[in-house]
């Protein structure tokens, strides 16, 4: 019988850090890396070319649950290069509007139930462990993930770091839209019915505000490490 794979869930807001966190420690690992956020934006993608955003959502809601039926994603380079029907939307999944209207969609029960039995078998398929980030990851996709962090930092400096991010991109926006913007994706985030971004029992918090992000990094994969070899040994101990 397959062994569950190690994993680690990173959950908090936008802007925190998760990501590149998540990306670089699945490197260094060996891990697999799952980024749910992406998954959740290609369905938001996938609605955008068929509806727009703005406010006839609700009035499309058959129409707009249809498409998940109807959406093959893909993953490229690590997980850093994301397919939608064969075509790489890594860059056309982080425009801000596709960021809104995801925030919103992710609030719909029918879109959640349809996403986590997806991000759920993609992640078991790992071969020795998956990272995944995203918002209810120790609280609802593995409440019982080996080992759970809640990334956070201040608004400001997560409207900073995702304005250069953004810059980066050839998206030109000022701290204070960025700000702005983020305020209403964190209110929809948390405020929501179903599965709201909370910190999850038994999670690390970890503050990512004062250091760098290359810091952190270093400190989560000793801890990471540390579990998951005394994770090896008790299967060791337990098989022998
Ligand atoms: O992590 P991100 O910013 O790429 O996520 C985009 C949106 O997807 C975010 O506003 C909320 C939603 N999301 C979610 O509801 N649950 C997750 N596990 C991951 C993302």
């Amino acid at each position: 019988m397959k062994r569950r794979p190690f994993i680690v869930a990173l959950d908090g807001p936008s802007g925190a850090g998760k990501s590149t966190l998540a990306r670089e420690l699945s490197k260094r690992l060996g891990f697999l890396w799952v980024d749910t956020g992406a998954i959740y934006r290609c369905f938001g993608l996938a609605v955008w070319r068929a509806y727009g955003g703005g406010v006839g959502l609700l009035a499309q809601r058959e129409g707009i649950l249809s498409l998940l039926s109807a959406l093959h994603m893909g993953f490229g380079e690590g997980g850093c290069r994301v397919f939608l029907n064969g075509e790489d939307v890594s860059e056309a999944i982080r425009k801000p509007e596709v960021s809104l209207l995801t925030s919103e969609l992710s609030a719909w029960p029918e879109v959640r139930a349809a996403l986590l039995g997806y991000q759920r078998t993609l992640a078991l398929a790992a071969s020795r462990g998956v990272i995944l980030d995203g918002r209810d990851i120790g609280t609802v996709v593995f409440p019982d993930a080996d080992l759970k962090f809640f990334i956070t930092a201040v608004a400001e400096e997560r409207a900073r770091r995702r304005q250069r991010e953004l810059a980066g991109q050839g998206i030109e926006k000022t701290v204070e839209e960025v700000f702005s913007e983020q305020g209403k994706r964190d209110r929809a985030d948390s405020q929501r019915v179903f599965a709201p971004l909370r910190q999850a029992e038994g999670a690390h918090i970890l503050d990512t505000s004062e250091q760098s992000l290359e810091q952190v990094i270093d400190g989560l994969e000793r801890e990471v490490r540390r579990h998951w070899e005394k994770a090896q040994r008790d299967i060791r101990h337990f098989v022998e």
